[in-house]
């Protein structure tokens, strides 16, 4: 359930039209909803309430500190996997102690902020990074909270270039192999095993894979306790699926439904890395129509938002519900390309899709675009970044604004033997 609702034909965001705010900040911008996103974030977390958990916001799906405050209000954690998530989830406001960090490729500065930060634990990725951790943490004399990331050889039935869990992925240890990892961690002097993380793909639509992982990860949470291996945490990873549009997605109630029998057996502290499921569907893509062309049969609605400004659908064949923001009457419906301005052939937000007829300077919405769509934007054909903004109520506020040419070109700089030919 969401706060993007059409009112007599017109979309609003919360109290707020849409079409009003696009006057205001020009056209593309992200459109977030504030009661949408803390809605999502209370669901999930009291889908959970039976057990002790810790709801650890994936920010790779939405970083903008704005959205982290309004997360970290809430309660929220953070998961980060770079010193520069890091550095957001510290700015926003979010507890150092309620902070998880993944990746397989830590620098050590990137360890040692952590470690200053005293987050709560770092999710381990290979032998190698063990060494480090424990190297830098002896350098500065502490010690470091760790969970290792197992890989459970698990087929989560997703997007296989969203899949991370299988044995041929190059994420976290093979199952196989924990024991003896875990062996070596508890005897090192500057690391402190206390949790286990896997993390199995994203954009998973039935809670069978988490049933079958997490049996996998109890047992060897069990198996390590016996040993005296201090297991407090299990991290269940994030990857719980969303609607973009046909697609029948559970709701957290139902994987909690599914999990909670399973991770109960082993007395921790459940962590959960969700990004999509909590910002998905908070959050929409606002263009303006620039052009209607055709190409023989083909037809092409040519927008102001491209590939740049959201990958999804050229990167993984990604597929939004895209409706016009003011809806016409009486208008038929074509089957269109919604196109961006990219030089590029795969720069599409929508293929074969039937839409009502749209003039120029026509206003879309592209829904379900608040997880993984700023985040992956970039300046591709020097194109600035787009404006987002934040909706509570009957308020707007910009909370990022569209980059301008001047910002495109910073921190760029020609060496003075060029200037002077
Ligand atoms: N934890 C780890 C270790 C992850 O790698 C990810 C996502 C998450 C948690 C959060 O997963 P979520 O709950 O959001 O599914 N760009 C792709 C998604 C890539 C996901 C990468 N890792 C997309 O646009 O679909």
């Amino acid at each position: 359930m969401d706060y993007f609702e059409y009112k007599n034909g017109v979309l609003y965001c919360e109290d707020l039209k849409v079409s009003a705010i696009a006057e205001k900040v020009g056209t593309p911008f992200y459109l977030y909803s504030h009661n949408t996103l803390k809605r999502h974030y209370r669901v999930l977390d009291e889908a959970f309430e039976e057990i002790p958990h810790l709801v650890c916001f994936s920010v790779k799906a939405n970083s903008n500190v704005a959205i982290l405050r309004a997360l970290a209000n809430e309660g929220a954690g953070a998961d980060v996997v770079s010193g520069g998530e890091l550095f957001r989830a510290l700015r926003a406001g979010i507890d150092p102690s309620k902070i998880v960090f993944a990746g397989l490729g830590k620098t050590a500065s990137e360890i040692e902020y952590a470690l200053r930060e005293k987050i709560l634990m770092i999710n381990v990725e290979s032998s190698e990074e063990l060494m480090l951790i424990n190297e830098l943490a002896s350098k500065m004399d502490v010690v470091a909270p760790i969970a290792i990331r197992v890989n459970p050889d698990i087929d989560p039935q997703t997007h296989p270039r969203i899949a991370t869990g299988l044995k041929e992925s190059k994420f976290g240890i093979p199952l196989s192999q924990a024991m003896a990892e875990y062996e070596v961690a508890s005897k090192l002097p500057g690391v402190n095993p206390i949790g286990i993380h896997q993390h199995i793909g994203s954009q998973i639509l039935k809670p069978g894979p988490f049933e079958e992982s997490l049996r996998k990860i109890v047992n060897l949470a069990n198996s390590l306790k016996v040993l005296g291996v201090d297991i407090r945490y299990i991290n269940i990873g994030g990857g719980f699926g969303i609607q973009y549009t046909e697609e029948e997605a559970l709701g957290p109630d139902r994987f909690a439904e599914a999990i909670i029998p399973v991770v109960k057996e082993c007395n921790c502290t459940i962590i959960l890395e969700i990004g999509r499921m909590i910002c998905g569907n908070s959050g929409i893509l606002v263009t303006r129509v620039l052009y209607n062309k055709s190409s023989g049969n083909k037809k092409f609605v040519v927008v102001d938002a491209g590939m740049n400004d959201l990958l999804r659908p050229s990167l993984y064949g990604a597929e939004h519900r895209i409706e016009p923001v003011i809806i016409r009457r009486g208008v038929p419906d074509l089957e269109v390309d919604v196109v961006g301005p990219i030089c590029e052939s795969g720069d599409f937000l929508a293929r074969n899709r039937k839409l009502p007829r749209v003039e120029r300077g026509d206003l879309l919405a592209v829904f379900t675009a608040g997880a993984y769509g700023f985040t992956m934007a970039s300046n591709y054909n020097s194109r600035p970044r787009p404006a987002e903004v934040f909706v509570s109520g009957n308020k707007a506020y910009l909370i990022r604004k569209r980059e301008t040419y001047e910002d495109l070109v910073r921190g760029e700089a020609v060496p003075r033997d060029l200037e002077s030919t």
